[in-house]
Order: C-alpha cells, then sequence, then structure tokens
C-alpha cells in the first residue's frame, strides 16, 4: 500500500508531484512544521502541540490555512487512509506560493502538507543501554523557538552525529553552555541531585516533550532547576538524558569521550522516563515489533 499525504485539499500518494515550483517552502524554507505522535489511534498532547504550531505561525505572521477543528479531521483522515494506529504525523505550512522575491508577500494562502508514517520509537533494549552524543558549536539563528522548516545546521550536525556512531548532536553556544540536541532537548542531574535544563527562550524549541518531563518531575517531588549548564558540567553530570516526542526520554550515557557517572542510566532519567512512557500510553506497546 503506497503513503497517502494531504496536500493543499487533496490526499494523494507520497510521490505525487504535488508542491508547485515557487512555493515559498521550498524556495525559501519559509514555513514552520510540528511532530506529533500518535499511539493507539490517540495523538499525545495534540493541544500542546497545536498551541506551539499556531504560536509558530504567528511569530511569522502566517495565516492559518484552516481552523484547529479542521487541521484535527485532516490528520485523523490522513491517519486513516494510511491504516496506521501508532505513527508519527508531521504537519508542515508553508507561506504558499508567490514569484520567488526576498520581501514576504503582504498576503497569499498558506500551503499545508500532511503526512504519517510508522512510529519507530526507541525499544526497551534501546533505553536500558542509553545513547551517546557528540558536542557540535550551536551554529543556527536566534529564534530556534520558531519550528522553522529551515533546518540545515540541525541536519549537518546530526549527520556528523550519526557517521561517529552518535545518536545526537547537543549544541554548544559562544559561552560553553550547552544549549539543546538538534532535534531534541537536553537534560542533566547536577551535583547536588537536581534536574537541570536551559530555560526556554529563543535559543531552543520549547519542547512538547521538556514540558511534560517538567510537570513530571515537580509531582514526584524532584528539584528542578531551569538554567543553563555548559559542556563541562554535562561531562562530569550524575546522569543526563535527551527528550523529544520521537526519542522520548532517552538516557545519555556518554558525551564526546567522556562516560557519563557510571555509563548507564541513572535513577532520576529511569522514574521520569517509567512516568513519562505510562503517561502516553506506551506500554500498550509491549514489544519492539509494535514499536
Ligand atoms: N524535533 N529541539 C529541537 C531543535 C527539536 O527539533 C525538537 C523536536 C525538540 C523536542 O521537541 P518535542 O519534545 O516537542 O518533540 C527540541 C522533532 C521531533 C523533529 O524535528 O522531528
Amino acid at each position: 500500500m503506497s503513503r497517502i499525504a494531504y496536500v493543499n485539499g487533496r490526499y494523494v500518494p507520497v510521490g505525487a508531484r504535488a508542491i508547485a515550483i515557487e512555493d515559498r517552502g521550498y524556495q525559501f524554507a519559509d514555513g514552520i512544521y510540528e511532530v506529533i505522535r500518535v499511539i493507539d489511534g490517540k495523538a499525545g498532547d495534540l493541544d500542546r502541540h497545536l498551541d506551539r504550531l499556531e504560536r509558530s505561525l504567528r511569530e511569522l505572521a502566517i495565516e492559518p490555512p484552516m481552523s484547529r477543528a479542521a487541521l484535527c479531521a485532516v490528520i485523523g483522515e490522513t491517519l486513516r487512509r494510511n491504516r496506521l494506529r501508532h505513527a508519527v504525523v508531521y504537519i508542515q505550512i508553508s507561506r504558499g506560493i508567490a514569484p520567488r522575491n526576498h520581501i514576504v508577500p503582504a498576503s497569499g494562502r498558506a500551503s499545508l502538507v500532511v503526512t504519517v508514517r510508522r512510529a519507530r520509537l526507541p525499544s526497551p533494549h534501546e533505553v536500558d543501554a542509553g545513547c551517546r552524543v557528540i558536542a557540535m558549536p550551536d551554529e543556527r539563528w536566534h529564534r530556534c523557538d520558531i519550528k522553522s522548516i529551515g533546518l540545515l545546521p540541525n541536519l549537518l550536525a546530526r549527520t556528523k552525529a550519526h557517521r561517529e556512531g552518535a545518536r545526537e548532536a547537543w549544541l554548544v553556544d559562544d559561552d560553553g553552555f550547552v544549549t539543546e540536541g538538534s532535534s531534541s532537548n537536553a537534560w542533566i542531574v547536577d551535583g547536588e541531585g537536581r534536574l537541570v535544563t536551559r530555560p526556554a527562550g529563543t535559543e531552543i524549541l520549547g519542547g512538547i516533550t521538556r514540558s511534560v518531563v517538567l510537570e513530571l518531575a515537580r509531582k514526584l517531588g524532584i528539584e528542578v532547576v531551569e538554567r543553563p549548564f555548559t559542556l563541562e558540567e554535562a561531562k562530569g553530570a550524575r546522569e543526563a538524558f535527551l527528550t523529544s516526542t520521537s526519542s522520548l526520554v532517552m538516557p545519555v550515557v556518554q558525551i564526546d569521550d567522556s562516560i557519563v557517572a557510571n555509563g548507564v542510566p541513572g535513577s532520576i532519567t529511569r522514574q521520569l522516563q517509567a512516568e513519562y512512557s505510562r503517561r502516553a500510553g506506551l506500554d500498550v506497546l509491549s514489544t519492539q515489533q509494535d514499536r
């Protein structure tokens, strides 16, 4: 069965030629996106994702192509046509079609594309083992709070990590502080046993998983500090992990050549991982095959 995408009012095979050459998303990366996890037919934290999507659009003054309710209907229909109950939904909205010009057109009709694919979430074995990250300079712009489709620095960082056998690249700002991963947020447990992550701001994407994990930590009575931490502090931390919609809560056991603590996922990380999985309904996915 070929995968079906929603493109500007039509459901078409993913391979169809359905995007105009002068779509500003294609020519300028003038657009935004969202990635939402669906488990057992239920979209996780849908409202938070759609709030963030609408915020990204507002920040770039792109008119939403349809209402929130209509977008939810399109997501549901795309899942149905692809016969997927566990999936990752990708929503992309660009400013639409206009003759190529650096000056943003005053009006226009945004383009909407929705695709879905089978969720490939980390297996319990991968989570138990944890992962390695490498550090790289953060070469992105200063509006990382907008979920822009302009991702070239992220792609280059992630590709380097992949080539070096690491799962993720942790990006480091000019002052030596970790901002976030190329497609995930970064966390440590410091020497005092406090959970530390960089405050939300323009230098990181406010992750939905991040917001949920902050709430869970506070509920569990874990002391939380939102402050920047350096790469050196991370290498000497008690625990480290990363979060995202598709990586969930993933322990980080090595940063570059430094083993974090004793090289196995720490207890706070495990506690948060278990709570997050329960809340996300991941217990229905009992085997790696299902994931
Ligand atoms: N990435 N930081 C960056 C730069 C990201 O791209 C992402 C998400 C996150 C985590 O956000 P969330 O918890 O809402 O997934 C942080 C998505 C999954 C992606 O690009 O595929």
